[in-house]
């Protein structure tokens, strides 16, 4: 397609990614590995540069859906129709793998998000949805008076401990696997880790020395950060502000042994009395984004 803006007159190839020149998206693709379960397409404007890219894969638990992982195109580049191009081919293509879904979330600010949902919205995708809070703090987080107080304070529970993760004793570890004991839902598992990350910061609440009653895992992730991926309390110890005092764990061993690295934490919207108390816990960090999510429906 030839594209002109003020700067002058482009030709864009939109072509397939694979591995085979992949090498060319490399500056937009990262490390994000192309394989059967995936679908990307490119643009590159004169002599191979990259100006743009669109990945999806597919759900790993619903195959009929996909779900788009990067959609970017360089500012220079853009409102020229090449977001448009790639788009429509992606859709095109998922189609022909039997496609029912195809969902885009991102993570981004409210007005990032208005201007996105708009190009969407003019592109059949619906329901706009806000899944998470997401924040991303560093010592700052001391500001707060809450976190202060609590990060002063110690274990208040007698006959709960905070253990790492990996000096949990093995037959805890194997009763958590097949649920057994503490019922939790799939999404907070102690064992989700999707880029198998290393756990630097994930403590278990243990009772007793043989149950485990809540959790939270922290992962080191790229980019110098510790990724509070799940954090969980059984049910039953949730009025005890058990989740409070295991947050104070993690965080005082961050702000003390992992100074250098920043602390990133999604919560979701679901769980109104968790959005509320951590809200309130990181009032003091002024990174504060959204998760979002749309769906164009493909039958
Ligand atoms: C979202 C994004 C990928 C769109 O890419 P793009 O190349 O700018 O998209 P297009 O050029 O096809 O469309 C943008 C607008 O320009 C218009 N446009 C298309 N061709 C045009 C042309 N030749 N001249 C002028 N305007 C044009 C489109 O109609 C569209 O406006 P509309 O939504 O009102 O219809 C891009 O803005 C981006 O990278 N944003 C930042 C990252 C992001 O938010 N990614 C999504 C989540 S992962």
């Amino acid at each position: 397609m030839t594209c002109r803006n003020k700067r002058g007159k482009f030709f864009v190839i939109i072509e397939r990614v694979t591995s085979k020149n992949r090498k060319t998206y490399s500056n937009l693709l990262l490390n994000t590995p192309i394989n059967s379960d995936t679908i990307c397409y490119g643009a590159k404007v004169s002599d191979d540069f990259a100006s743009g890219i669109i990945l999806a894969k597919k759900d790993g638990e619903n195959p009929t859906r996909w779900n788009i992982k990067t959609f970017y195109v360089s500012s220079f580049f853009r409102n020229l129709g090449i977001g448009s191009k790639l788009l429509e081919n992606l859709i095109e293509e998922v189609k022909t793998r039997g496609s029912a879904k195809l969902c885009l979330t991102v993570v981004t600010s409210e007005q990032s998000f208005e201007k996105l949902k708009d190009f969407l919205s003019k592109r059949k995708f619906e329901n706009p949805t806000t899944l998470t809070t997401v924040y991303r703090f560093s010592e700052e987080i001391f500001g707060s008076n809450i976190v202060r107080a609590s990060l002063n304070s110690s274990n208040p529970f007698e006959t709960i401990k905070f253990v790492p993760i990996n000096d949990v004793p093995g037959p805890i570890m194997s009763d958590l696997k097949i649920n057994e004991g503490i019922t939790y839902p799939k999404n907070l598992s102690l064992f989700i880790n999707e880029n198998k990350l290393e756990h630097i910061n994930s403590f278990v609440a243990i009772e007793n020395n043989e149950k485990a009653v809540g959790w939270i895992t922290g992962l080191l992730a790229p980019g110098d950060l510790i990724l509070y991926r799940t954090f969980f309390v059984d049910k039953e110890y949730r009025k005890n502000a058990l989740g409070l005092a295991l947050l104070n764990e993690a965080l005082k061993t961050h702000l003390t042994k992992f100074k250098n690295l920043e602390g990133l934490c999604a919560v979701s919207l679901d769980n109104h009395s968790v959005e509320k108390f951590i809200s309130l816990y990181f009032k003091s960090v002024k990174y504060k984004k959204h998760e979002y999510e749309m769906t164009l429906k493909l039958n």
